[in-house]
């Protein structure tokens, strides 16, 4: 098992494990568009962008494609992480809902803030 902090709540999980799925695993809302859980994933619309700590460095990775790992250290809503989706349309951008493609044939959810 391995140990990381999302949003300030230490979660402990298997290797190989992505961010996404353990945030969601753990009640934690990231939007995405092109993930879905039935297909690899592709990084491709980067709208699930969090900010992650390794060490002292801190970037921005795609949550659906990034893996997890002992001491990592995500932040979801950072400034750099807002600041990222700026591009996105408004409710995407506002992280208050979650866009579904219609070829999925799930039925999008709208979330509180
Ligand atoms: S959901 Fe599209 S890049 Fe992660």
């Amino acid at each position: 098992m391995i140990t990381l902090v999302i949003d300030g709540q230490e979660i402990e999980t298997a290797p190989g494990r992505t961010v996404l799925e353990v945030a969601r695993e753990h009640g934690i809302h990231i939007p995405t568009l092109c993930y879905h859980e039935a297909m690899e994933p592709f990084a491709a619309c980067r709208l699930c962008v969090v900010e992650v700590e390794t060490g002292r460095v801190r970037r921005l990775v795609a949550s659906c494609a990034y893996p997890c790992s002992d001491s990592l250290v995500v932040h979801t809503h950072s400034d750099r992480a807002w600041s990222w989706s700026k591009g996105m349309p408004a409710a995407a951008r506002e992280r208050t809902v979650t866009v579904v493609p219609s070829w999925s044939g799930e039925t999008p959810v709208t979330l509180p803030p």
